[in-house]
């Protein structure tokens, strides 16, 4: 028996019937997988987590969470719905999508006591989890009221507090200041130790090594060209340039022009800019 996580085979979506947003998506997950999703703006890499969450089903093809077919029915049994959603949490690229409680304690403790968690349990996974992203003295404020990065760092946690054991990032680092970049890795990282399973979309070369085992890289056909390992793929600057994931600038030097890779890979890669 296969002890994938995820199955994906020959998996289609188009949005309002009109516009396509993925075409034959072939994709196995494993347990305890850290995956990393990259690719242009509009390549699919939000819709693919949006399946992998069960919040849309495809259009065509077949999705598998751990050998069972996942489809609108598999959701209106309350206890199957209940099950899925304690294993699998998604935090979204947009959390003013995700956030909706009055205060951000509501909002962080709004999933865990839905999922009829341990009380107790579930106020020291709160401590821990407002400690680690600097958040507690937020815990009245409105989630609608705060910054950008604030916001993210509380729909983070209002995921993570539940300790799902598949976690879907939706662009995780976007907008955050470089040392909650770092303590979140960290986190990542401790959860990844623990057994987890870590899905991340992200346009963020910089941390694709940092918390990926394997790469699938979207194209503008919306659909995964290549898939490896991030040191390999991270490598080949020229497919990385042709995808849209990296640019190359021009700078002039003693009279001559060179051509540099912009610098949003890891430094092992590629050249500095001056
Ligand atoms: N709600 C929607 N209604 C209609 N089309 C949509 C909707 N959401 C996304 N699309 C389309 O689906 C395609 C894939 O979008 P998706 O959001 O999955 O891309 P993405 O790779 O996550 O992009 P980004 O890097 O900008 O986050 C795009 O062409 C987009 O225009
Ligand atoms: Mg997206």
């Amino acid at each position: 028996m296969s002890t994938a996580l995820y199955e994906l085979e020959g998996v289609r979506f188009t949005y309002l019937g009109k516009f396509p947003a993925l075409t034959d998506i072939n994709l196995t997950v494993e347990k305890g997988q850290r995956v990393a999703v990259i690719g242009a703006n509009g390549s699919g890499k939000s819709t693919l987590l949006n399946i992998l969450d069960g919040l849309i089903f495809p259009d065509s093809g077949v999705v598998r969470f751990c050998g069972d077919v996942l489809e609108e029915t598999s959701f209106r049994e309350e206890r199957s719905n209940r099950l899925f959603r304690s294993r699998v949490g998604l935090v979204f690229q947009n959390p003013d999508i995700q956030l909706f409680c009055p205060t951000v304690k509501d909002e962080i403790l709004f999933g865990p006591l839905t999922l009829g968690l341990d009380t107790a349990a579930v106020a020291a996974a709160f401590d821990e989890i407002t400690a680690i992203f600097g958040i507690k003295g937020l815990a009245d404020r409105m989630p609608h009221q705060l910054s950008i990065g604030e916001k993210r760092k509380v729909a983070m946690a209002a995921v993570l507090v539940s300790s799902p054991d598949v976690l879907l990032l939706d662009e995780p680092t976007a907008g955050l200041d470089p040392r909650t970049t770092r303590d979140l890795i960290g986190l990542l990282n401790r959860y990844h130790a623990g057994g987890k399973t870590i899905i991340t979309a992200t346009h963020d070369m910089h941390v694709v090594e940092e918390i990926a085992d394997v790469v699938h890289v979207f194209s503008r056909d919306k659909t995964i060209i290549r898939s490896g390992r991030p040191d390999d793929i991270l490598a080949d600057t020229k497919f990385l340039e042709e995808h849209n994931l990296i640019h190359i600038h021009a700078h002039s030097h003693d009279g001559t022009t060179h051509a540099h890779p912009h610098q949003h890979v890891h430094h092992d890669h590629l050249h500095k800019n001056p």
